[in-house]
């Protein structure tokens, strides 16, 4: 920053400064003021009386000689009008208030004149004439203006959260939040369930996601971990015979964030004994119900369609289809298998996606969508468009009529269509065409407006390998239950294991997760076995559980839906940072407090811990 423009700040700085302090003067107590009505209250039919508003200044506008203030309060809007002609004394300091001062007001309200009605307020009609009124707190000029529309960037609305919370979509978003959280503890207390907390400090544990980590100082070299889930808390509560359990929980998992993952988020965790998976399924259609009664006005019919996990991969490319529009995937393996295309030729899988009325695209949107394709691992994206018996592609000329006719008559293809092609592993081609799918849907605008397709997916793996670390890990978490069919094979044949575990998916979005669990000690020993621990190792890390599990465990299931993902949802917000009242950035640092930071060296030496060189470079801690 150039010498004059940070004089041109200090300047501006210590105007600021003399104003604040010429209005400090007129700060005044609450006193025995009390607020009468909202700013969103008052209508034609309260016209005459007397009232006493408390609020935020929004606007100030000056009007020959009247001073119009239209004050903010949490609920809404209400003009004020500070007249020379029926309160000079109100009238006089008036013009000192500027956007976000905090005003007491005590005045009648009367009609707004011919003319100056506000239609699309709901106090348009009236205003309010101040015969009396109190300063209670100047403020800054803020640093973007405290209303909806607005050009703020993320990280300075993140940075002055308390400012960007004041803006009423804001608001509204936190009370769609609590609205959730009211209707899912009305409905479950209703049936029975027992709120229970669980230790925030607790066990870091195998698998599942990275843990965060809290250093112990009374037990020197020792670390809690913050819970991922109170996953292993909630099946000994239904160990302890609580039978059925709830909690708004906060989970914390050190991952990679995107737009609908944070590294602390909230769940509604339930826990039931003796059901099976349709008892607990249908309490949590019912729940989603109540939530969207309550929350939005909306009824959700029930019950939820199935899908099987293979059924959505086959089709939609992804365990979290979204069914609001109607493309498909197709396997064209087999139409392909001997072409003179050896890209299609020779890989494990082709698929296709044929788009309706596509062929208009053009070589950009083309080239687009196959960068786009790129971030789920493909090399390319092959497509053709039918111009009745022409088809226009860079492979067509690959392709002998035989395999051109079956391919039209497996994906259907008719004149105007687009069809995109994706070669290679199964998951990769599923990953690129799935998520291509998404992108067409909203790119083409096939998505209906206040469309809430709710679909279960179930049939899960139990397993899933990991290339990283070289064995099956759980597909769900260790605790869920093999299908009966699978667990005699699921040692000899992990990867065809099947899990007694269902998801909830909305509009495309996992907006839920659960499983019947083991009960008996010697099945877990053998999910333990599968993961590849040995009888020793698994005692050492999950001993406590084991050793509940042999004490009379009901057979339990349960589920738990990511509240921040629903409120998401359900607000129409683009992040689920929009719905939290302090989230953390994508770098997962909190801009208002600066968390993550340096702390100082006496509280590491408290903890017995010492910063490698790199991370005492990069920290920097004080004395
Ligand atoms: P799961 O890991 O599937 O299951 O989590 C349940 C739901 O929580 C939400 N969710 C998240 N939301 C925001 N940010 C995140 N980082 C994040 N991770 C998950 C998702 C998901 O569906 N203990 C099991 C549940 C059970 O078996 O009962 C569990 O945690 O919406
Ligand atoms: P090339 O032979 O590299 O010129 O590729 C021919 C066409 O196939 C191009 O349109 C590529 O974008 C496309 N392509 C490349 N890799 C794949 C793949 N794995 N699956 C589908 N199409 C691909």
């Amino acid at each position: 920053m150039s010498q004059t423009e940070l004089t041109g700040e200090r300047t501006l700085l210590g105007m600021q400064a003399d104003i604040q302090k010429d209005h400090a003067r007129l700060l005044k107590a609450l006193g025995d003021w009390r607020r009468t009505h909202h700013c969103c209250q008052l209508t034609l039919a309260d016209n005459g009386r007397e009232v006493c508003l408390m609020g935020w200044v929004q606007y100030r506008r000056d009007h020959g000689g009247l001073i119009f203030v239209d004050l903010r309060d949490r609920e809404g809007l209400t003009q004020v009008v500070f007249s020379p002609e029926i309160a000079p004394d109100a009238h006089r300091d008036a013009h000192v208030l500027r956007s976000e001062y905090v005003l007491a007001i005590k005045g009648r309200v009367r009609p707004r004149p011919e003319g100056m009605t506000n239609p699309n307020l709901k106090t348009g009609e009236i205003e309010v004439v101040v015969l009396d009124w109190k300063l209670l707190n100047t403020a800054k000029t803020p640093p973007f203006p405290v209303e909806d529309r607005t050009d703020a960037g993320e990280n300075l609305r993140l940075q002055w959260r308390y400012l960007d919370l004041r803006r009423p979509r804001m608001l509204h978003n936190l009370r769609i939040r609590h609205s959730i959280a009211q209707a899912t503890r009305a409905y479950l207390n209703g049936l029975g369930f027992l709120e229970v907390e669980t230790p925030i400090l607790t066990k870091s544990t195998p698998e599942g996601a990275r843990d965060f980590l809290v250093p112990s100082r009374v037990n020197q070299g020792e670390f809690y971990a913050l819970p991922q889930s109170p996953q292993q808390f909630k099946q000994m509560l239904m160990m302890s015979g609580v039978e059925r359990y709830y909690q708004i929980a906060r989970c914390f998992r050190d991952e990679d964030l995107r737009a609908d993952r944070q590294p602390e988020f909230t769940q509604i965790d339930i826990e039931m004994s003796f059901v099976d998976e349709d008892q607990v399924m249908t309490m949590a259609e019912g729940l989603m119900a109540r939530v969207f009664k309550e929350a939005l006005g909306v009824d959700i019919p029930l019950p939820f369609p199935r899908m099987a996990f293979e059924d959505a991969m086959r089709d939609y490319g992804v365990d979290k289809p979204d069914t609001r529009f109607d493309l498909r995937l197709r396997d064209v393996t087999s139409c392909v298998r001997g072409s003179g295309f050896k890209l299609f030729a020779s890989a494990p899988m082709v698929k296709a996606l044929r788009v309706p009325q596509g062929a208009s695209m053009s070589r950009k949107d083309i080239d687009e969508l196959t960068e786009f394709v790129k971030i789920y691992g493909a090399q390319g994206l092959a497509w053709i468009k039918i111009h009745g018996d022409d088809w226009q592609s860079p492979v067509a000329k690959f392709l002998s009529e035989t395999e051109k006719a079956a391919l039209k008559t497996e994906i259907g293809l008719e004149a105007g269509d687009i069809v995109f092609f994706q070669a290679g592993a199964p998951d990769m081609v599923n990953a690129a065409l799935g998520n291509l799918r998404v992108r067409l849907g909203q790119q083409l605008n096939l998505i209906p407006d206040n469309a809430w397709n709710f679909l279960w997916v179930t049939d899960f793996p139990l397993f899933e390998y990991s290339e990283e670390e070289k064995r099956w890990v759980a597909c769900h978490h260790p605790f869920t239950a093999a299908q009966d069919a699978s667990y005699e094979s699921m040692l000899s044949d992990p990867a065809s294991a099947r899990a007694r575990a269902y998801d909830m998916v909305l509009n495309g979005n996992e907006v839920g997760g659960g499983s019947i669990r083991i009960h008996s000690a010697e099945a877990q020993f053998r999910m333990f076995e599968a993961l590849g621990f040995s009888a020793e190792a698994a005692r050492d890390q999950f001993g406590y559980f084991i050793q509940a599990l042999e004490y009379g465990t009901p057979p339990h299931g349960g589920i738990a839906f990511g509240l921040d993902r629903i409120a998401m949802l359900l607000t129409g917000a683009g992040s689920i940072r929009d719905v939290i009242a302090f989230p953390k950035t994508q770098k997962a640092t909190c801009l208002l407090t600066s968390a993550p930071s340096a702390v100082a060296a006496r509280q590491l030496r408290e903890l017995g811990l010492k910063l490698r060189e790199q991370a005492a470079e990069a920290a920097k801690p004080t004395e």
